[in-house]
């Protein structure tokens, strides 16, 4: 049976998710988020987000799709087209006793999977920056609000906004 698709993604509240290849704000919650709804799962992300990482993150098996046949990096799976990403993340996943296949951008990457998503776990953003990188408008008949969760920022901990950690489970047949 094949692994479900989860898109892990922060969204400000005008569907701003990053600007010049970088984020856009700091909130230590959802970074613990991200590492919880990620360990132990295939990530696959586009070569930018790779880029703006810099790294493999440990605990995780990391699919980046490019189209730069050349492009290697150590401790990276590679992918040259998103089907290709998504039969390796299920072969990487099954290996790796997973229970689903995440997705964490870009907004390229998250643009053209997004019909295939079967859960978002969403990070709204109460700011409104300026920024290069969106996220697609969801459709209200293929998404439903599944939980959702108030955070108040912890300026203390270097938060720079309050937030919504928000679940859509998909209504309509994605795949
Ligand atoms: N807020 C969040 O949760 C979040 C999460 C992730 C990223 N971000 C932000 O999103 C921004 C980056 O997004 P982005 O859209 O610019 O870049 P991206 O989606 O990370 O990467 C785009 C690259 O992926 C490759 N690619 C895309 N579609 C492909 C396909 N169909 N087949 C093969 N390769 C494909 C291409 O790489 P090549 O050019 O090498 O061919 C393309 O240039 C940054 O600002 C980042 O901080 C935000």
């Amino acid at each position: 049976m094949s692994l479900p698709l989860i898109f892990i993604v922060a969204v400000a509240k005008n569907g701003v998710i990053g600007g010049d290849n970088k984020l856009l704000w700091r909130l230590s919650g959802d970074l613990k988020r991200f590492k919880a709804l990620t360990m132990g799962k295939p990530m696959i992300m586009g070569r930018k987000t790779f880029e703006s990482i810099g790294k493999p993150l440990p605990g995780r098996q990391t699919i980046v799709v490019t189209r730069d046949t050349s492009w290697r990096h150590e401790g990276v799976h590679v992918a040259h087209d998103l089907a290709g990403a998504c039969v390796l993340a299920q072969e990487v996943g099954q290996s790796m006793g997973a229970s689903e296949i995440t997705v964490v951008g870009g907004a390229e990457i998250y643009r053209q999977l997004l019909p295939q998503a079967d859960r978002i776990e969403w990070t709204e953003v109460h700011l409104t920056p300026e920024g290069d990188a969106l996220f697609p408008p969801l459709d209200p008949k293929d998404w439903r609000e599944s939980a959702r969760e108030a955070h108040l920022r912890h300026p203390e901990a270097g938060d720079e906004a309050d937030y919504d950690f928000v679940s859509y489970q998909r209504i309509t047949n994605g795949r």
